[in-house]
């Protein structure tokens, strides 16, 4: 998803915004760009990554820069339509995350007036409309242009002869961080935190004027206090501490970024809507979503509260009748489809609750109240570490329910996780790299584990996975199973254990290879599997945990062994904050 990132200070501006943009690759993007401003306006942009070496910027001389990292939503990936767009005169020039869902409209009424447009984008329509009001103070012509725009934004502007960044924000995160001598604008604090743990984030409707040394706040033209925060999160958090790729880094942040969470919430005071929950409706995306039918299974096995979940995308335009607490996951809070499924539970009167990991992002300011996953900054696009920050928060939820019914496992679950991260997967892997099919399978909450295995798997290493319940396989999927196709099924004692050793079992008379999880000690599975993985406590909770980390490696190691780009896969970003 698109970002943004301005500095204001001294006079390598647009060499900081350059490192600052590298810093929100994260989020994926297809195109970039800079405008910096000294005694004139200079742009430099491209379609591209932003290569290691070679991106000139010597000509982007002056102390204020805005730049801009592009993830096309109107008009395809090349050079023009990368930000940042200027108006006619080429002296405004304008970056923007979200979408300006009126610019048809306003572009032709712009182009009856005279304007020339060179880009296929919405945000162009902003440097057009600044244009017909500035009369050389920049925040007066945002504020006078900002009613016309309908949709999402967090836009950075500058304007020759005008020394000041205005940044304004709509249903779009907008952060200002507060430097000694310097000051920055962003779309999230990973691109400031090196520079300061001040920060500030603007409010829906909020202008601010960031001028050398002063940050001023309006809001629909009034000056406002925003509360400036200290952010905890250390710089090396968001690198890579060594690790090749951030997802492996995170993979083995797993076990303290689950025993952190688990800490941070007993320290707080559970809010009163969920304790009171009769009912509950879970709405959130992707892996955020695998872990909410995890959630459900927990709510209704272990404190006997009916759970519906829906992927957020679905919810919005198909709600089903609401009743009781709806509760929004998503590790950004940013996910446009969530933010609106949680819109409208508020708007049906339904009290709301955000589980997150992004303080300060926008599910946490709708919401009737949030509990965070302290999971620190998740980089790499494919989840993993806010998956199981995620089944923490869920643990936690339980147990303070059910009266201390989890305690052992928050206490002990971390364990299960480092186990899981000292196995060999080298044999699962081989068997994984050359096919072009894998199914993976699990019953009852070793499903959605199942579900989560298969995303991590196309995500990272481009080969076609599907997760699938394990007794529905036979209802067709049966028909692709072959010596291609392998099979990683989870199999774990307890009740499901005899009819999903029928399953493997049947899977194996196909001649599928088969990549079992299961108990150490299970002589079967052993047997009739082509690779068996043991299962470090294989049961209940801390099997879920250990299960997702081997899910977690095996694509890693898999997509590592085919050479993907597995911090940035093709086609996705981290935060979808369109629809
Ligand atoms: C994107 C990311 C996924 C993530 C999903 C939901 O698709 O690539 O990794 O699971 O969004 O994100 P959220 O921030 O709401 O959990």
């Amino acid at each position: 998803m698109c970002g943004v990132f301005g500095y204001i200070g001294g006079p390598r501006a647009a060499s900081i915004v350059l490192e600052g943009l590298r810093k929100l690759e994260y989020r994926g993007y297809d195109s970039f760009g800079i405008a910096a401003l000294g005694k004139t306006l200079h742009v430099a942009k491209r379609q591209g990554r932003i290569p290691e070496e070679g991106f000139d910027i010597r000509g982007l001389a002056g102390n204020a820069a805005i730049g801009h990292t592009r993830w096309a939503t109107h008009g395809v990936p090349n050079d023009t339509n990368a930000h940042p767009h200027l108006d006619c005169t080429g002296k405004i020039a304008v970056v923007h995350n979200g979408v300006i869902e009126n610019f048809a409209v306003l572009k032709r009424q712009l182009q009856e007036r005279g304007h020339r447009f060179l880009s296929d984008t919405d945000t162009e329509v902003i440097a057009h409309l600044i244009e017909e009001v500035y009369e050389g103070d920049l925040p007066a012509a945002v504020n006078a242009v900002l009613p016309a725009l309908e949709g999402s934004y967090a836009i950075l502007a500058l304007a020759k002869g005008d020394k000041r960044i205005v940044a304004a924000r709509n249903r779009s995160t907008l952060v200002i961080g507060i430097g000694d001598d310097a000051l920055f604008a962003a779309s999230d604090m990973t691109p400031i935190l090196e520079h300061t743990r001040r920060m500030v984030v603007l409010e829906d409707g909020d202008v601010a004027t960031l001028a050398p040394a002063s940050v001023c706040i309006t809001n629909g033209g009034a000056p406002v206090d925003r509360e400036e925060e200290i952010v905890q999160w250390s710089v090396e958090d968001v690198r890579k501490g060594g690790f090749r790729h951030f997802m492996l880094k995170e993979i083995f942040d797993q076990p303290a970024v689950f025993s952190e969470a688990v800490r941070a919430l007993r320290n707080e005071e559970l809010p009163g809507i969920i304790r009171d929950a009769g009912r509950v409706t879970i709405v959130a995306c992707g892996t955020s979503y695998h872990a909410a039918l995890v959630f459900r299974y927990l709510l209704e096995e272990k404190c006997r509260v009916p759970a519906r979940v829906e992927p957020a995308s679905e919810f919005r335009y198909y709600p089903p009748p609401l009743e009781g607490l709806v509760i929004g996951i998503s590790q950004s809070g940013e996910t446009a489809d969530t933010l609106t499924a949680l819109q409208m539970a508020k708007a049906r009167a339904c009290p709301t609750l955000a589980i997150v990991n992004v303080v300060g992002s926008s599910i946490t300011r709708l919401a009737d109240a949030s509990l965070f996953m302290n999971a620190g900054p998740e980089i790499s696009v494919a989840a993993t570490k806010s998956f199981v920050a995620e089944l923490a928060v869920f643990l936690h939820l339980v147990d303070v329910l059910k009266g201390g019914a989890c305690a052992y496992e928050l206490d002990s679950a971390h364990l299960a996780i480092e186990e899981a991260l000292l196995l060999d997967l080298t044999p699962a892997v081989a068997c994984c790299r050359d096919a072009t099919d894998i199914f993976f399978v699990g019953r009852g909450p070793f499903y959605p584990i199942a579900l989560e295995g298969a995303l991590k798997m196309k995500e990272t290493s481009y080969i076609h996975a599907e997760g699938y319940a394990a007794g529905e396989l036979k209802h067709g999927p049966f028909a692709l199973l072959s010596p291609e196709t392998p099979v990683v099924a989870i199999c774990v004692p307890g009740e499901t254990y005899g009819v999903m050793a029928s399953n493997i079992r049947e899977m194996k008379a196909r001649g599928t290879p088969l990549i079992v999880l299961g108990q150490k000690d299970d002589r079967d599975m052993q047997e009739i599997s082509d690779v068996f993985i043991p299962l470090p406590f294989a049961e209940s909770i801390a099997g879920l945990l250990s299960a997702t980390v081997i899910m977690q490696l095996l694509a890693y190691h898999t997509a590592d062994a085919l050479g993907r780009d597995i911090d940035r896969p093709r086609n996705l970003a981290k935060s979808v904050t369109v629809e």
